[in-house]
């Protein structure tokens, strides 16, 4: 995994992007790989935060949802803590001319042959033979194109889409040997940068399974303890007498914990478990406590938001990110020549 780039802090505040597609509920994935720890990176960095609405049309073309899925996105971004006062918050085709223009130009550096070799891209492909459109083989193109549209240094995402972010450093590097050292090499948020597991057990957290294979930022405590009571445990303790495995490797409800729990509580179950002072059943209550506070305060806030209140949130936050992309996007301009003096 790539290292953090240390850049100089003094000279101005390290630019990050976020972004999440609106395809769906959200999930406790996407908040590990998007959301957490947004009150404090904003803090931190000139944060530029999204809603990619123009790559879920890869997938998702139907026109009749699209507002309302990116109004739901956008309450889970606030809910979770992006402060659109200190931060960018806007939905991505807000700002489709200058992402187009800019992904035109990075098409032009990046083989065809890598992005038809992306694993992300095989995977979609094979799921979905009978839409395999252009847009999906260029995904990490539009991707780099949202990261360089605000020369940004660092991106906060998933594990998922860390390959995407290989690509964009390639895409960076090529386009820097052409024009001159135009953009920074953008790196991941390392400690975000992790894959939270299915409750299934099966593959990564994720929007397109069966709801009970994932807990949604809109499940409330019920609804949680149901789906964590089903989540695929240890599948060599047969027996409550028996001691378990607690390790990520050997049981998903451990796994679980180990992101979604204080130390306090992960030591308590790893010394338990190994004695079988405690079962199965009882650990999963435990995780159902834990994943309730991480969910239950973000459900509380986004009720608080109407759907004007988000509307009008993200037409400032388009204003803001709009001004920075039209001024990269003269600097890319000068640098490719086509500017006339
Ligand atoms: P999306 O909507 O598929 O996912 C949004 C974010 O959630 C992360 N994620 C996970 N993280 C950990 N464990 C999981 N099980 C899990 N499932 C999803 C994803 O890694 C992602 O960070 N292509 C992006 C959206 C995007 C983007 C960008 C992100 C478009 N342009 C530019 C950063 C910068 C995506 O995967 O969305």
């Amino acid at each position: 995994m790539a290292s953090q780039p240390q850049l100089n802090t003094a000279v101005r505040p390290q630019t990050l992007v976020s972004g999440i597609r609106s395809t769906g509920e959200l999930h406790l994935g996407n908040y590990y790989g998007a959301l957490r720890g947004l009150l404090s990176l904003q803090d931190r960095y000139d944060s530029f935060f999204f809603i990619a609405d123009l790559h879920a049309l890869t997938t998702h073309p139907d026109p009749d949802n699209r507002i309302r899925q990116t109004i739901e996105v956008a309450k889970d971004y606030i809910a979770a803590g992006v402060d659109p006062r200190r931060s960018a918050f806007y939905d991505q085709s807000s700002i489709a001319a200058e992402l187009a223009e800019l992904h035109l130009y990075l098409s032009m550096v990046m083989p065809l042959g890598e992005l038809i070799r992306c694993p992300t891209f095989k995977e979609k492909a094979k799921k979905h033979p009978d839409n395999v459109n252009y847009g999906l083989v260029g995904y990490p193109v539009l991707m780099t194109a949202d990261i360089l549209i605000h020369k940004s240094e660092l991106v906060q995402v998933g594990e998922d889409q860390l390959v995407h972010l290989e690509i964009a450093r390639t895409i960076t590097r090529r386009f820097n040997q052409l024009y001159g050292e135009v953009f920074p090499e953008p790196h991941p948020l390392v400690e975000h940068a992790v894959r939270i597991p299915a409750l299934s057990g099966e593959g990564k957290m994720s929007k397109s399974d069966s709801a009970d294979a994932y807990v949604s930022l809109k499940d409330d405590p019920e609804r949680i303890g149901t789906k964590v009571k089903k989540a695929y445990s240890d599948p060599t303790r047969i027996r409550r007498e028996l001691p378990g495995t607690p390790t990520r490797e050997g049981c998903n409800v451990y796994h679980l914990h180990s992101y979604f729990s204080h130390d306090t509580m992960k030591s308590a179950i790893r010394e338990q478990c190994l004695s079988a002072k405690i079962g199965c059943v009882q650990c999963k209550a435990l995780l159902t406590e834990s994943l309730v506070s991480v969910v239950e305060p973000i459900r509380e806030r986004r009720e608080r938001f109407s759907d004007a209140d988000i509307v009008e949130l993200l037409h400032i936050g388009s204003e803001k990110a709009r001004l920075s992309a039209q001024a990269v996007i003269s600097e890319v301009r000068r640098a490719m020549g086509f500017t006339m003096v």
